[in-house]
């Protein structure tokens, strides 16, 4: 694809991937990526913010080409060593000798075991600025585990683009770029935001607050849209779901299950039946649609978890295992635990789910709630009233 103009002095000079449906190993990309390069022309000097995944190279070299000779280029600035963004650095470097590799302090090493040579890169730090000349400069904010120890934030005050990098990103592609452009992208931007950047809601929150204060036109991401519409409103959304909730002063139990024919679905909603009438604020979450992220978010503002799931083959299902082996890191004493589930002749998933939660050092005074296939209204009963304790507990 062609470069796009995105301010007077800056071109996406990226390359798409819309083929693209596993990213990192963990993560889904159901519509593609793209990789996110820009040349900065505004000043006297050239410089270039990020390269592209190696495979893309040739398209990455080409935008440039037709814009600028590459020997022309002064800096080539790396916001983040990971290889989406800097694994076509050693070529580029050969294409455009003259271009000065501009990192963050943290990031030299990253870079030298990249290129496995030594590069001299200029290291700047936080609040430091380059000279572009002509009334020009770049601003590096030092944006530490957004999402790797080596991220920075560029800024060009002279258009107002501020160059993010993944933060604010969205595995994405849609040639049309620009995210008033594009269709609605909501779900990818969130659940970028859930897979990399939940982890890190601390830096979120402090890099928000180095960049508040910006005059800031667009937010160049280096995947998924680039933001010219409101850019502030993106912003807003990583805050608020940075931000520790409020305390309501209600208990929150989180009813998690995974079923095949609706009887263990069944059962969750009369266990979170009985916990609200006993005054829990509860809600049900069927693991198996719902991502990871959000579930694990939601575990730790919680007071208690039920986990249900139906026995297939002697042991609960999947993603279960899958949730139950993401808690390892979250601090989860205290909280309450119960597990229940339906089953057909052997009903060993509660009982597995059980030992799993007690393992994890939760609080699980309740038998697990066992019922053959499909509950009468008798076992819904008694369901409410298992729902009903473990508020209590809370
Ligand atoms: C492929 C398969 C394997 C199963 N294996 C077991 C099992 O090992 N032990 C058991 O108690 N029930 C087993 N069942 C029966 C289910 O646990 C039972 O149908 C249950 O009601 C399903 O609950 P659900 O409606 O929440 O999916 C199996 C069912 C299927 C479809
Ligand atoms: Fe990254
Ligand atoms: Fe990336």
């Amino acid at each position: 694809m062609l470069p796009v103009k995105v301010s007077e002095g800056v071109h996406w000079v990226g390359a798409l991937d819309p083929q693209l449906r596993v990213f990192d190993i963990i993560m889904k990309a159901d519509h593609g990526t793209t990789y996110n390069a820009y040349l900065i022309t505004g000043g006297d000097k050239i410089a270039v913010v990020d390269t592209v995944k190696a495979p893309f190279y040739e398209d990455f070299i080409a935008n440039i080409r037709s814009l600028v000779d590459p020997r022309d280029i002064a800096y080539v600035i790396v916001n983040h060593t990971e290889p989406d963004h800097s694994g076509s650095l050693a070529r580029f470097l050969e294409d455009a000798p003259n271009a000065k590799v501009v990192c963050d302090r943290q990031c030299k090493n990253f870079v030298k075991n990249i290129l496995n040579r030594d590069v001299d890169p200029m290291l700047v730090q936080d609040g430091d600025v380059l000279d572009l000349g002509g009334g020009t400069e770049l601003r590096f904010i030092h944006a530490p585990f957004l999402h790797w120890p080596d991220t920075m934030f560029t800024y060009y005050g002279k258009d107002g683009v501020l160059f993010t990098c993944d933060f604010l990103g969205a595995h994405y592609c849609d040639d049309r770029i620009f995210d008033d452009l594009v269709n609605d992208y909501s779900h990818a931007f969130e659940y970028y935001y859930l897979v990399i950047f939940r982890p890190f809601k601390k830096h979120v929150l402090e890099a928000i607050e180095k960049i508040k204060d910006l005059e800031i036109k667009v937010i160049a991401t280096s995947h998924g849209p680039v933001l010219r519409s409101d850019p502030w409103s993106y912003v807003e959304k990583y805050r608020s779901w940075s931000l520790k909730p409020e305390p309501t002063g209600q208990k929150n139990l989180l009813v998690f299950y995974a079923s095949a024919y609706g009887n263990t679905a069944a059962l969750a909603e009369s266990i979170a039946r009985g916990a609200r009438e006993d005054g829990a604020r509860v809600t049900v979450m069927d693991v198996a649609s719902t991502e990871l992220g959000l579930m694990i978010d939601r575990i730790e503002a919680a007071d208690g978890i039920a986990v249900g799931s139906a026995t297939i083959n002697g042991d609960a299902v999947e993603p279960v295992w899958y949730l139950l082996s993401h808690l390892a890191t979250l601090n989860l004493k205290g909280k309450v635990g119960a597990s229940f589930g339906s089953y057909g002749w052997s009903g060993e998933a509660p009982k597995l789910i059980a030992e799993r939660l007690k393992g994890l050092k939760l609080k699980v005074e309740e038998e697990p709630l066992r019922v053959n296939l499909v509950p009468t209204a008798e076992d819904l009963r008694e369901a409410e009233e298992f729902g009903r304790r473990i508020a209590r507990s809370l």
